[in-house]
């Protein structure tokens, strides 16, 4: 299974949001969404996308995503499937929401200490690490993106030692671009 982790601090965590820009970018995490999940003629059921948001009113929220055959999913309206999973957090658990969309209180190294509990391996997308053609990945990795403000210093701190940096090459991307170079990547390696 593949895992893009997207971190933002500022993404807002209720879904009483209009505009996506003014509600900590979150035009940033669909895009993020588009590119994890979305192909030409079809749509991808091998990632697992996890997006963390630290921002107002109530940090920190873990919304994780799986496109299964039973959930019912527009490219056109990611802003509205985000709007409902945000408004049906549920106190003290992890609520599905729609089929393989879930919402729960978690902070990013909890999420990432669970993921590599289950024989993950963390990789931190950042564009000085080791360039991704060259790097051996095993089939189930957990690619860590940052958002516009890139994965602020504190978290890198804590992640020093337990993951390697990736590079998908010597410009500064998207994160939606990174999503989809690292998907092309496994693509091409056949996992
Ligand atoms: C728009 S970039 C963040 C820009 C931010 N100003 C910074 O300096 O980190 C969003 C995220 O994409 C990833 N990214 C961007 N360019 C990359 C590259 N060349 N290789 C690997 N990851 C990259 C990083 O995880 C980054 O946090």
């Amino acid at each position: 299974m593949r895992h893009f982790v997207y971190f933002s601090q500022k993404a807002q965590t209720s879904g009483n949001f209009d505009d996506l820009m003014k509600a900590g970018r979150l035009d940033i995490a669909i895009h993020v969404i588009i590119a994890s999940f979305f192909l030409s003629h079809g749509v991808r059921d091998d990632v697992k996308t996890h997006l963390v948001f630290y921002g107002m009113p109530d940090p920190p929220k873990h919304i994780e995503m799986q496109v299964t055959p039973e959930l019912d999913i527009s490219k056109k309206d990611v802003a509205t499937l985000i709007k409902k999973i945000l408004y049906k957090y549920k106190p003290g658990q992890k609520t599905e929401v729609l089929p393989g969309c879930f919402i729960e209180k978690k902070n990013l190294f909890d999420l990432l200490e669970e993921l590599i509990e289950q024989g993950n391996e963390l990789f931190i997308l950042d564009k000085r690490g080791e360039k991704l053609r060259d790097a051996e990945l095993p089939e189930n990795c957990i690619f860590l993106i940052g958002d516009q403000d890139g994965i602020p210093k504190k978290e890198l701190r804590r992640l020093k030692g337990v993951a390697n940096k990736i590079s998908i090459g010597p410009k500064m991307y998207f994160a939606s671009h990174v999503v989809a170079v690292v998907n092309n990547e496994l693509d091409n390696r056949g996992y």
